[in-house]
């Protein structure tokens, strides 16, 4: 098999070792990629340093051509790269055709943000020492940025760390997920094509005990990191002079009040508590219904969940497919039959078979279960009644996550109530807390994380004010 290259400095390298990507539903090898050397690495920081002025000082057409010169590409090169997900990841194609699709408009709303990315003015005339005073604020790079991507999303979450970079002129280190490099491998390849200066762009395949030595590197003062709980705070107490961006785990919560729509409801949450086979870090995994409709909602909720097509991520029909290792299969196989032990029903599911965990749908969870209170990331969803809004904002408060949250209802008193209450980085209304539109502001309160991404709030992110006041002027 051909060793695939990583990108250093925008063009292709390769090292002294390799390693195997497998696939996860059937094990076999689908990729064998180069590890670059410490000195490759070295050479990777040194170059995006160099460049971060002329990075910096590109004229917003030139970001903007390359960052839509990469959204035509990916879109070109659509279901090549579809599969290639599903090979590295063994997400179902019809999921990792739907990754792809929101690269391809992440890279073109980047390009189109980039193109509105102006300086303001604020008058300073507001007391009389401020007269003939303009202050002209515009936002400066902070630096070079780390991105450390994760296997869920294997390309759309690196492109949400590459696309607002290039748009404000920040050179970039990516470091993808050792299970799922060669998606991001290929938007290293697309971004090699563009007029970017060489240094701007580097996509360094390193194993993750070699991240730290990234992280404390003084040369890359941003950190935008999407990954474990653990992980991503150990990486913020290890860097605190530096800018740090966590996007980080959840258990999101959807609740379904007595006004809802409950067929809609059943499908949407059956549907989204197991697509990529529960590993999202907004998949919901805990559902709280009004005692009311309880008993009407959980045999459609049933019924949703038990008629997903399981199996091969190959066949384009497949909703659930396997999880990224039968390991991560076996961690949620053993959380649920404790919660079982514990006194669980298994409504549906609550089989494996190697890495294909079957949708789960578990009632009566003991509080303190690890299906409830962690984040399971697989196909496994916890059904509660709850009496009213106020009991079911508060169990969906009595979580140390706090990323998105759903709530089906049709009032708009109560949509805005979710909105205030729920301590949650976004409230969705009538939908599932999976809903993400890649242009809007996207992350987490409490161990969720810290900052936002979102092509302008990562941009805003990556970026800080700089003020220049003119003196004497005629306003
Ligand atoms: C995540 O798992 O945090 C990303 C979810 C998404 O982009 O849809």
């Amino acid at each position: 098999m051909d060793v695939t290259s990583f990108w250093l400095a925008g063009r292709p390298a390769t090292g002294d070792e390799t390693f195997s990507v497998t696939n996860p539903y059937d094990g076999r090898v689908v990729g064998e990629v180069a590890v670059p050397t410490e000195a490759q690495v070295e050479e990777a920081v040194a170059a995006a340093d160099a460049v971060r002025a002329q990075a910096a000082a590109l004229p917003v057409h030139v970001r903007a051509e390359a960052l839509a010169h990469v959204s035509r590409r990916l879109a070109e090169r659509s279901e090549e790269i579809a599969r290639l997900i599903t090979a590295e990841n063994g997400k179902p194609l019809l999921w990792a055709r739907a990754e792809v699709n929101r690269a391809v408009s992440v890279f073109r709303f980047a390009a189109e943000e980039a193109r509105r990315w102006s300086p303001t003015t604020q008058r300073l005339d507001t007391d009389p020492g401020g007269a003939g005073r303009l202050a002209y604020v515009s936002r400066v790079p902070k630096g070079p940025v780390l991105g450390i991507a994760p296997f869920n999303f294997p390309l759309n979450l690196t492109a949400h760390k590459v696309a607002p970079a290039i748009a404000v002129g920040a050179p970039i280190v990516v470091k993808p997920a050792p299970a799922t490099p060669l998606s991001a491998l290929v938007l290293g390849e697309i971004l090699a094509e563009t007029d970017l200066p060489a240094g701007m762009v580097s996509v360094l395949p390193v194993p993750n005990d070699r991240a730290p030595a990234l992280v404390d590197d003084p040369r890359l003062p941003v950190v935008s990191f999407t990954g474990s709980v653990p992980v991503g705070w150990a990486i913020r107490e290890r860097a605190p002079r530096k800018h740090v961006t966590l996007e980080l785990g959840g258990n999101a919560a959807a609740v379904v009040l007595a006004d809802a729509d409950l067929d809609w409801a059943a499908t949407r949450i059956g549907l989204f508590s197991n697509y990529q086979a529960g590993q999202s870090c907004i998949a919901v995994q805990r559902v709280y219904v009004d005692r009311g409709v309880y008993e009407a909602f959980v045999p459609k909720l049933v019924e949703a969940v038990g008629s997903l097509v399981t199996g091969d991520p190959w066949d384009g029909a497949t909703q659930v497919g396997p999880l990224v290792s039968t390991d991560a299969a076996e961690r949620v196989e053993s959380w649920v039959n404790e919660a079982v032990a514990a006194g669980a029903k298994v409504l549906t599911g609550g089989t494996r078979d190697g890495a294909v965990y079957a949708p789960t749908v578990l009632a009566d969870v003991p509080a303190d279960a690890k299906v409830l209170r962690e984040e399971v990331f697989g196909p496994v969803l916890v059904v509660q009644p709850v009496d009213g809004v106020d009991e079911a904002f508060a169990q969906v408060n009595d979580s140390s996550f706090g990323l998105q949250a759903g709530v089906f209802t049709r009032s708009l008193d109560v949509a805005f109530r979710a909105h205030r209450e729920l301590n949650v980085g976004g409230v969705i209304i009538g939908d599932v807390p999976s809903y993400r539109a890649d242009q809007m502001p996207y992350g987490g309160v409490k161990d969720s994380g810290v900052g936002r991404e979102g092509l302008h709030s990562a941009m805003s992110d990556y970026t800080e004010e700089k003020v220049m006041v003119l003196t004497g002027i005629d306003l």
